[in-house]
């Protein structure tokens, strides 16, 4: 199951599950899942689990989804860019839409077998790794964003001891996110990206909590 499949990450993905897996593949991206609506994510979830029949669940769930640049605002480089309107929206994309996320699709986890959760974050968002400032909403909110899954990591190892839930940095990517933004850094295409975040999630271990680690395949401190 990819969600933000329109993006570039989230085709990427698609693409290569369609290829490397003999399972089935089932994307959803807006106008049909909408981050600020619940109701719009409640109906996918419930398309995804009539979709599921007799499955157990669903052994791999990416969220692909995410934004820098909201109603045309980058980021902001200073505190006196700061607007309150600003922030709420990345909030509410970036944190409060992947918690929903969370809320309606990780039921759909089976309970007793090996399950993946990946969730496109940004390196970005570790307050720890944080040494060049700026970007204040998107560092923010994606921080949010980690705190949240690890807070459902932790609820859902009751139930599902052998999910793995994963924050996921996926490079610098040529997508159209990143584009304005990407310059001197080297990027990876979508597909390269794809393929490192697949394997990564593959060769994961449960923990009984969240984890965040990049395309490489490296932890990176919360
Ligand atoms: N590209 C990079 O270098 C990079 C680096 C670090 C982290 N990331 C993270 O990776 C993820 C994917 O990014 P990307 O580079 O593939 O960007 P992208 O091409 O812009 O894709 C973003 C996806 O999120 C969807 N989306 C955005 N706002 C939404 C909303 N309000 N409701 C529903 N869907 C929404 C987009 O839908 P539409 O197609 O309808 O816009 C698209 O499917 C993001 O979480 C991003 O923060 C990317």
């Amino acid at each position: 199951m990819v969600l933000g499949a329109t993006g570039g990450i989230g085709a990427a993905l698609v693409r290569e599950l369609e290829q490397q897996s003999s399972g089935r593949v089932l994307g959803f991206a807006r106008p049909q899942l909408q981050l600020e609506d619940e109701a719009s994510i409640v109906a996918c979830a419930a398309q995804a689990k009539d979709w599921l029949g007799s499955a157990p669940g669903l052994d791999l769930l990416l969220d692909a989804t995410g934004a820098l640049t909201i109603d045309g605002r980058g980021p902001e480089k200073r505190l006196d860019a700061l607007d309150p309107t600003a922030l709420a929206r990345s909030f509410q994309v970036n944190a409060i839409g992947r918690a929903l996320v969370l809320k309606h699709f990780l039921p759909l986890l089976p309970r007793n077998q090996r399950s993946l959760v990946g969730v496109l974050s940004a390196r970005v968002g570790s307050i720890e790794d944080n040494h060049s400032g700026g970007w204040y909403g998107y560092r923010a909110s994606k921080a949010a964003g980690n705190q949240l899954l690890q807070s459902a990591a932790i609820e859902m190892a009751r139930t599902r001891p052998q999910a793995v839930l994963m924050a996921l940095q996926p490079g610098t990517v040529a997508t159209r996110l990143s584009a304005a933004f990407s310059a001197g850094h080297e990027t990876l295409t979508p597909e390269e990206s794809a393929r490192r975040l697949l394997a990564v999630l593959d060769a994961a271990e449960p923990t009984g909590r969240a984890q965040f680690r990049d395309h490489t395949n490296t932890s990176i401190p919360w």
